[in-house]
């Protein structure tokens, strides 16, 4: 017989997107849900489910939120080491903190033990579902992909390739990169829970031919993602306009070799040409957005309310180690600055989908996580509202439930997160 869990609590679902409804509209509350075999089999009302489920176990989750896991769609798990390096912007801090960093990754056993840690990092923070760009060495990618693979995760990841610009040792080549990249792929994705996304690291590391040779493979195997980064800082849009200056704008780049899908995932995307919307909406590709990334190195204000308005596909993401936290709340808690900034009040519902089910679309998953509905696989995460002083005292004076979970999401870390469930399995003490 399959062993059930029940798991009771205040579960919250989302049936709309509350971007499109009303964000109260959007969202359900329930009291229960059944994990069955890996797989979220009912939510509802406790006592229908307890009746049709006598034999389940229960974990009882008291006044705690039960969500989907939090769903990270760009980070760099490489960068974990050297997450909170101080006093650069981008391209300097690439060549100070990150390229000297990503330089170790051909050294299978460094690969592996920073694959651990940073699962066991983002795992804490409830994370359950991460897409990551690795180093040039295949190493990183099979290390990260292992690692995933052992702890029975839902991931996506692709080795970074960089044939200019990068130091030596960090670049590879347009051969290379595709045939390592094509090895990576055929032997990763759709493999258990692990999906392939080729990774051009951004234009001015990568030769034309190497792009090319990238949307060649992207082409040869269209139902993988491809990750990489767009518009994020203003010198290095001026530094492409000069690698390129017969293209329409930096997503042409991408385009004219092939690298612009629905399958895309644009990191950032800030500084963005009326041109370059329009592509990117016409052609369903996902933006993701990176907060903590983009006030820490200074890099913008992402215009949420207007690409939400003109129906982009938005994803949510740390960008680790760009990124100041591995925390989807602390992640979460910036969106909402940053959106403050550009004149919009992003309610709770609308945070808290982005990091899950919207994050899930961004990565074309959203029929498998991100959502709680039967037939979802049961990555979920349980947070505590109350995980600290300063939280409980504000939480205690909600009226509902958006007002008690908001102090979480602006305060909250990984002490709110009381339990994390992957695949069905419970995850934390
Ligand atoms: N652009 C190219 N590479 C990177 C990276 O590693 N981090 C960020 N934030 N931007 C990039
Ligand atoms: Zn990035």
């Amino acid at each position: 017989m399959t062993s059930e869990t029940i798991v009771k609590g205040r579960i919250l679902g989302f049936g709309t997107s509350p971007f499109v409804d009303r964000p109260q509209d959007a969202a359900r509350l329930h009291d229960a849900l059944v994990i069955s075999d890996g797989r979220i089999a009912a939510v509802g009302e406790w006592d229908r489910l307890r009746a049709a489920h006598p034999a389940a176990a229960v974990a009882d989750h008291g006044e705690q939120l039960v969500l989907a896991g939090f769903v990270d769609a760009h980070a760099h798990y490489p960068q974990t080491a050297i997450i909170a390096s101080w006093g650069k912007r981008l391209i300097d801090w690439l060549n100070t903190y990150t390229f000297p960093e990503e330089s170790r990754f051909g050294d299978p056993d460094y690969a592996a033990a920073i694959a651990t840690r940073y699962f066991d990092l983002t795992l804490a923070h409830g994370t359950t579902t991460t897409c990551s760009f690795c180093t040039i060495h295949p190493e990183s990618a099979d290390a990260y992909f292992a690692e995933a693979q052992r702890r029975g995760q839902r991931v996506i990841g692709g080795k970074t390739c960089m044939d200019r610009n990068a130091p030596d040792g960090l670049r590879d080549d347009a051969q290379s990169a595709y045939d390592d990249s094509r090895a990576l792929l055929q032997r990763w994705h759709g493999t258990d829970r692990i999906g392939y996304a080729i990774t051009p690291r951004f234009t001015p590391t990568s030769t034309p031919e190497q792009l090319a040779a990238l949307g060649a493979l992207w082409a040869e195997h269209p139902d993988c993602l491809m990750q990489t980064h767009l518009s994020e800082q203003t010198d290095e849009i001026e530094w492409v306009r000069s690698l390129y200056p017969s293209a329409r704008d930096y997503l042409d780049t991408y385009e004219m070799h092939g690298l612009l899908g629905a399958n895309g995932l644009y990191g950032h995307a800030i500084h963005l040409e009326p041109r370059e919307r329009d592509r990117l909406r016409e052609t369903g590709a996902a933006l993701v957005h990176c907060p903590t990334s983009n006030t820490f190195i200074g890099s913008g204000l992402f215009d949420m309310a207007g690409l939400m308005a003109e129906g982009q596909r938005v994803g949510l993401a740390t960008d680790t180690g760009g990124g100041s936290s591995f925390s989807m709340l602390r992640t979460m808690a910036a969106a909402y600055e940053i959106a403050q900034l550009r004149g919009m009040a992003l309610h709770p519902a609308q945070l808290l989908w982005l990091a899950t089910a919207g994050s899930a679309a961004a990565l074309h998953l959203e029929d498998r996580i991100g959502i709680i509905a039967p037939g979802m696989e049961a990555d979920l995460v349980a947070l505590n509202l109350s995980s600290t002083p300063a939280i409980a005292q504000r939480a205690g004076r909600a009226n509902d439930i958006w007002e008690a979970v908001f102090p979480t999401i602006m305060m909250g870390d990984d002490r709110a997160i009381a339990q994390v469930w992957i695949n069905g399995q419970a995850r934390l003490a």
